[in-house]
């Protein structure tokens, strides 16, 4: 008889093997496969990881931004599949997704190094508030100095940050990376203060471009530094304010893999590509180009209807209308929104209108 240990190396062997084939072949199973293939890598049997997205809303008690199945799709997929090469992540906040993806290469005995960028810097005072909430909640159970406590009433965790991992297996292979990237200009970033020249990540974790102008000055930033089978995964892929991560994957022309929730995994094809495809995506939205970036959210939508994520559809149009509202098209923003009314109805989603009406939107006409 095969005991829980053995069972769970031979889920992991096939779940391997099925990764290769995906990777290689780009059509198995078609468009179904990415929704298979990452609720296959965020269920996969695993009773730590399981122990540690216990808890909505932290991983391993660190409070977290990203769902649990995101969260074992990180920890399942480090810990599973060969990266060659460092890990990059940007967008960290306290530190949960970062503890996935640690834990996951722990798991995998791997040696990679995992640079983690943030700003680590955020005085909006809603946002202070919620760190605030988080961090009384942390103490509970962590040793954070008064320093580091009084650092967050300002907006600034950096140096909890640094307390919460400390006491951690992985936090030896981390490298913090203090940075904040251009997000109201795509002014250059220069990625070589934090990283050494000619490093090649083996995959990359996005959950820090909110702005279209951050996330063209990063990805500019970012290209040197990967190259074809690099995994790039962008945690707000299907989110339905980020409209512009799509447009930019399909300038890209990456392969989507997997996808679970709002997280889908991309891998870099040629690296010509992804030089001309940032200069395509551009500094900044081309409002002459409405139709054409439509119809690619469009297009997402339909793929992900096909694939079975009802809730990916429902998103990815609903990012059609924030794009429709953003360019200043109010007849088919009005029609859109009426479109995901009866959605969300059909599919009893019931925070997505609250969020999308509560969205204020810089009008461009
Ligand atoms: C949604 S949170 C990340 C959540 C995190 N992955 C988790 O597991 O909870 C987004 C993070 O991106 C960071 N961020 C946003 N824009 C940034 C920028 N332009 N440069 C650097 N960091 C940025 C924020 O400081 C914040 O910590």
């Amino acid at each position: 008889m095969t005991d829980l240990a053995d069972s769970r190396d031979i889920v992991k062997a096939v779940l391997s093997q099925i990764f290769q084939l995906s990777h290689f072949s780009g059509e198995f199973l078609g468009e179904r496969k990415t929704v298979l293939l990452g609720s296959a890598f965020a269920s996969l049997v695993n009773s730590e990881i399981s122990r540690m997205t216990k808890e909505h809303d932290r991983f391993d008690g660190i409070p977290t931004m990203v769902t649990p199945r995101e969260l074992r799709l990180l920890a399942n997929l480090f810990s599973t599949v060969p990266i060659d090469g460092p890990v990059l992540e940007i967008g960290c906040y306290l530190g949960g997704s970062t503890g996935a993806i640690a834990r996951g290469l722990e798991m995998a005995q791997a040696a990679n190094r995992l640079y983690v960028l943030d700003s680590f810097m955020w005085q909006d005072p809603g946002f202070v508030k919620v760190l605030g909430r988080d961090i009384d909640h942390l103490r509970r159970n962590e040793n954070l100095s008064d320093a580091a406590v009084e650092a967050t009433r300002g907006g600034d965790w950096h140096l909890a940050f640094h307390e919460i991992h400390k006491s951690r297996p992985y936090y030896d292979r981390l490298e913090v990376c203090r940075a904040l990237i251009p997000y109201k200009t795509a002014d250059t970033f220069d990625l070589l203060k934090y990283v050494p020249n000619g490093t090649k990540f083996g995959a990359v974790f996005v959950d820090g471009f909110k702005s279209w102008e951050s996330t063209y000055s990063g990805m500019k930033a970012l290209v040197p530094f990967v190259r074809p089978g690099t995994l790039l995964i962008f945690q707000d892929f299907s989110w339905c304010t980020c409209y512009w991560l799509p447009l930019l994957i399909s300038s890209l022309g990456c392969h989507l893999l997997m996808k679970v929730d709002n997280t889908a995994v991309f891998v870099v094809g040629s690296e010509s590509r992804m030089v001309n495809g940032i200069e395509k995506f551009g500094q900044s939205p081309n409002f002459d180009n409405y139709l054409i970036y439509r119809d690619i959210l469009t297009n997402y939508a339909r793929s992900m209807f096909h694939s079975g994520d009802d809730v990916g559809f429902l998103l990815h149009t609903a990012q059609s209308y924030v794009l429709a509202h953003t360019f200043g098209e109010a007849e088919e923003a009005r029609k859109l929104f009426g479109f995901i009314e009866q959605l969300c109805d059909r599919l009893g989603v019931d925070w997505l209108i609250p969020k999308l009406s509560a969205t204020s939107f810089q009008v461009h006409q």
